[in-house]
């Protein structure tokens, strides 16, 4: 399997994001994710799961962090994770190598703006809880849309502004702290329906509190 190796990024960054920030950030997240934001964030990641191993053929994970997701595909699947964290991905590793999660085909420290994968290429590309930590989510959808075969799915899973009410405001607030914390906390759902290719299907609320929104988007030819 070749190895995808991205060293230095090229892309603006923007949005009060920029990916030294999310890998220093997700540097110091990785000891502890599991146990704390990768477990309150179990549901929405099963939830996508459970409707992707409806599919069949390759399947895209786009920002894998610990790899809490790989054990739940059916091992019919072919997966691939990509991230930009070295720290992240080293727990994704490990659990690969220790479960014998054979459906892994490949781990790989790659951005999600400009991927090195072919046009038309995966039969599902998920991104959990990832959209509104990226430096350009516009960029990665296209991106995400692009490496997507036709007839195929972009699934995503995350958090999204509220419109009103006591959340909206705490969002607003932590929103000028992006880069510390590694996520941009008033983001808007509309930032992720800019791609023409892209025709949504379905959109729910995920547990805890319905906090977190779970879409499913078809891929249609141009
Ligand atoms: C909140 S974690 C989610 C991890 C995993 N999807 C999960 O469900 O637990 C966000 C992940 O996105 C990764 N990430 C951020 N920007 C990225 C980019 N431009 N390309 C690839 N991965 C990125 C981070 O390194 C981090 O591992």
């Amino acid at each position: 399997m070749r190895a995808y190796i991205v060293a230095n990024n090229p892309l603006p960054e923007k949005r009060g994001l920029d990916l030294n920030s999310v890998r220093t950030s997700y540097r110091a997240w990785a000891p502890v994710y599991d146990k704390t934001f990768g477990a309150v964030t179990s549901r929405g990641r099963r939830q996508a799961i459970k409707h992707i191993n409806h599919h069949h053929g390759r399947v895209l994970e786009v920002g894998v962090g610990t790899g809490l997701s790989l054990k739940h595909y059916d091992p019919h699947l072919e997966v691939t994770g990509i991230d930009v964290s070295t720290h992240m991905l080293a727990k994704a590793r490990k659990k690969v190598q220790k479960r014998a999660l054979n459906h892994v085909t490949g781990i790989h420290e790659m951005d999600a703006r400009a991927m090195e994968f072919p046009d038309n290429h995966f039969d599902v590309v998920v991104a959990m809880y990832l959209i509104s930590v990226v430096p350009d989510p516009e960029k990665v959808i296209a991106e995400m849309a692009r490496v997507c075969k036709n007839g195929g799915e972009v699934v995503i899973v995350n958090h999204f502004a509220h419109e009103k009410g006591a959340l909206s405001v705490v969002e607003k607030v932590i929103a000028p702290f992006a880069n510390k914390i590694g996520w941009h906390s008033d983001f808007a759902i509309q930032q992720t329906q800019g791609s023409k290719d892209l025709v949504l299907r379905e959109k729910s609320k995920c547990s805890p509190l319905g906090m977190f929104t779970f879409m499913r988007m078809e891929k249609q030819a141009a």
